[in-house]
């Protein structure tokens, strides 16, 4: 695939994999890119998975045309790009690997590699002139690992952007849609680092950019200002979409009841978005992600061996761990003896920033009551006035 006269792409799509980061479920597969700078000296800009190496090779030295390349820059060390680092230098023992100071000392805990005499240790802002393009490191730290660095080339107007603004999918299927994904991949990956990610937008608003090429999901070409958009909402922790989201873990189906009468009321009046989610259910990250996306959060669970369920503490610490603020929030708790699970929720966002609580909650006893009607619309009038 061209992306400009001298760029090619020669990366490879994963069908096979299961959980992506041993979490995450991927079911449009995953694409791991690669691209190649074609000029009087040649880059290859990351490699893959460890699983497509080979098949990453034969795109590489279909790309090559019979030359060699004089550069491996290593954008990023985490084994889903550096996996093939050591067949690239057994390939091309004469190329130079092109990294910081941390991706190397990683690249020698990962791999152990020889590399006196094909070292190139670069610094930010430093640039490496291949011929007609000249590239420039801009260090990108913590989006997502510390190594992290992009890449700019000014010729072709080119961010190499490593992980950002990448997304879960495989570039060979149906799916061109970009924010569920994204947004997703996002939330659930680089999340925690939104101070980081805003310190990257800030030097790449110093460039004049037209593609975007990410270490996932498709190249980003046209109007770029609504994928800068969508992550400067996400790295500053703001409400991307008006709406609400129920999230539940329920038992029995009383609290789920409990969410649902909610959701019809909040429906009815006008609320333009309502998300309901079954925690022990749905994907755990599909669930982080709309905690993200939208302004309001319920919470609603059970209360289990004394505690907040299990799959609600699991989304509140997938929440809280990666930095969750600036959002209205609200409790339901259920419970046969002991109902306590509306405290121990709200004490775990005790660390989390700008976190507004609705005056009103609710507690079941049990299941739902006559009287419970009018704490459900007390609280749907307070959640949207
Ligand atoms: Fe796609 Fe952080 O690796």
């Amino acid at each position: 695939m061209q992306i400009t006269k001298d760029i090619r792409y020669i990366g490879v799509n994963d069908h096979e994999i299961d959980l992506f980061e041993g979490q995450y479920i991927v079911p449009e597969g995953m694409a791991y890119n690669s691209y190649v700078i074609l000029d009087d000296q040649i880059a290859v800009m990351d490699t893959v998975d460890g699983k497509f190496v080979e098949q990453w090779l034969q795109n590489l030295q279909a790309a090559l045309q019979g030359r060699t390349p004089d550069y491996l820059i290593v954008q990023h060390m985490e084994p889903d790009h550096s996996a093939g680092i050591a067949a690239f230098m057994r390939e091309y023992p004469q190329a130079a690997v092109v990294a910081n100071a941390r991706a190397f000392t990683m690249l020698q805990n990962f791999y152990a590699l020889p590399l006196e005499g094909c070292k190139k240790e670069v610094a930010d802002g430093e640039t490496l002139t291949l011929g007609r393009h000249t590239l420039q490191f801009v260090f990108a730290p913590l989006v997502h690992w510390p190594e992290v660095m992009f890449t700019y080339d000014a010729a072709d107007k080119v961010l190499f952007s490593a992980d950002a603004f990448g997304k879960f999918g495989a570039l060979d299927t149906e799916d061109d849609e970009w924010d569920c994904e994204a947004r997703r991949y996002y939330f659930g990956i680089v999340g925690k680092y939104g101070l980081q990610v805003q310190k990257a937008l800030a030097k790449a608003a110093q460039l004049e950019i037209r593609t975007i090429c990410p270490l996932h999901g498709p190249v980003l070409t046209g109007d770029l200002s609504h994928y800068l958009q969508q992550y400067s909402t996400w790295a500053a922790y703001q409400p991307e979409t008006e709406g609400v989201m129920i999230a539940y873990a329920t038992i029995y189906g009383h609290t789920r009841e409990a969410a649902e009468k909610l959701a019809q009321k909040l429906t009815d009046r006008g609320c333009p978005k309502v998300v309901l989610a079954d925690l022990a259910r749905a994907d755990w990250a599909e669930c982080v992600e709309d905690a993200f996306r939208y302004s309001k959060l319920v919470l609603a669970s059970v209360t289990y061996n004394g505690a907040v369920f299990p799959a609600m503490r699991a989304f509140i610490e997938s929440l809280t761990e990666r930095g969750y603020q600036s959002r209205t929030l609200a409790l339901m708790e259920n419970g046969s003896w002991a109902p306590t699970s509306a405290r121990q929720m709200k004490a775990m966002f005790d660390n989390s920033k700008n976190i507004t609580w609705l005056p009103t909650s609710l507690k079941i006893n049990s299941a739902l009551h006559p009287g419970d009607d009018a704490v459900l619309d007390a609280m749907a009038a307070e959640l949207w006035p």
